[in-house]
């Protein structure tokens, strides 16, 4: 019963409808006569109700992306709109302008990962912060402060100051404040880089009911591939200021060669000889139950070794990687390799001469 129930409220409300949108987005910082190109032409399409994530190395753009999302850093060219408005163009608009975009502001929840918080104010102060600066009067001030720290799990700790508090309770207090203007977005910047893996998980598993009950959409971003794993519908890896892989993470995972693909399902194994052929077959839903690889043995009678496995739940589905070998070059498996991708699996052809690409170190970059 326990497990319908859950069932029930696991699914998530994403639709077609875009919600953040940037388009040739460009920033270009200067300082003392050096330009620094961050961002450089990036498309950014967030739907209704997902949880997207960014990921990247150190220095990639991560941060300056979601800071130009709104508006905190002002794009050098291209537009960002957010719930249907064009916020580079009320931040153009010259200082008149200024009213309309910190309205369009408050619809945008900010999370930061050294949480932000004034420590000389109760945690309840904390989040009425942003309500004071609308205008809200101090009755519905208190009465929503206290309903959003019950929503976070901190009804108990209103009065409390921030240092009475653990980590994993300041980032809820950061995101309750960051809910205060009813946003319909919530961008979070490495939330959960400063918290051990067990509150990382818990801050986590608030980030995705709190998608899932309010509807809200998350812009995330993490150097985490648990994280992607975990609660990410949509994915995108940045390199140098640009977005070189973006697509929900079923896409990713059937997408050959995909970097990100390879960072959320690391398979590894070296051929054991020069003669042979190493191929990584991924198994989605149904196949991933189906005894393909004994299949594959008897009808072409050749020996398979297994060099090395994953499974995994992404995105609620079973998915799977298998890195196997088959004996022979590739010109004479080329049978064999059609005849998995009959099946509906995945098949890439490992260049075992490479060593895994740099997805690998995507994830042992920490924060910046
Ligand atoms: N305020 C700034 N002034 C000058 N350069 C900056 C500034 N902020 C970021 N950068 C540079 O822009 C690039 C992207 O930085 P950032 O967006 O912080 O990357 P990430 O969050 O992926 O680590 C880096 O080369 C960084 O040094
Ligand atoms: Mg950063």
């Amino acid at each position: 019963m326990h497990r319908a129930r859950r069932h029930s409220a696991v699914h998530s409300t994403v639709t077609e409808t875009p919600v953040i949108t940037t388009s040739g987005l460009s920033k270009v910082y200067r300082s003392r006569g050096r330009e620094v190109t961050a961002l450089d032409g990036v498309d950014l399409h967030v739907r209704e109700g997902e949880v997207y994530g960014v990921l990247g190395q150190s220095g990639a753009g991560k941060s300056t992306l979601i800071r130009c999302v709104n508006l905190l850093e002002r794009p050098t060219s291209g537009t960002v709109t957010v719930a249907g408005q064009d916020l580079t163009a009320l931040a153009g608009r010259g200082p008149r302008a200024g009213r309309s975009l910190r309205q369009a502001r408050s619809r945008i929840g900010m999370v930061f990962q050294h949480f932000n918080l004034l420590s000389a104010r109760t945690v309840q102060d904390n989040v009425e912060l942003p309500l004071e600066i609308l205008g809200v009067s101090g009755r519905e001030r208190s009465r929503r402060a206290l309903e959003l720290l019950d929503l976070v799990g901190l009804g108990d700790k209103a009065k409390a100051y921030p240092a009475q508090l653990s980590g994993g309770q300041k980032q809820r207090v950061g995101i309750a404040r960051a809910l205060a203007g009813d946003p319909k977005v919530l961008l979070s910047d490495e939330a959960t880089s400063a918290l051990d893996p067990e509150t990382t998980r818990a801050i986590l598993e608030l980030l995705r009911d709190l998608n899932r009950q309010l509807g809200l959409t998350v812009l995330l971003i993490t150097h985490e591939m648990d994280v992607v794993k975990t609660i990410c519908d949509s994915a995108a890896l940045m390199r140098g200021g640009r977005i070189v892989e973006s697509g929900t993470v079923p896409e990713l995972l059937a997408t050959p060669g995909s970097e990100l693909a390879q960072a959320l399902f690391p398979v590894g194994g070296e051929p054991s000889a020069a003669d042979r052929t190493v191929i990584d077959v991924t198994f989605h839903g149904d196949a991933a139950t189906r005894p393909v690889i004994s299949e594959l043995a008897r009808t072409y009678n050749i020996d398979i070794s297994i060099l090395g496995a994953a499974m995994d739940t992404v995105a609620g589905k079973q998915v799977g990687r298998m890195r196997i070998e088959l004996p022979g070059r590739f010109e004479e498996n080329v049978v064999p390799i059609g005849f998995l991708r009959e099946q509906g699996l995945q098949v890439d052809v490992a260049d075992t001469a490479q060593p895994a690409p740099a997805a690998a170190t995507l994830l042992k970059e920490g924060a910046k």
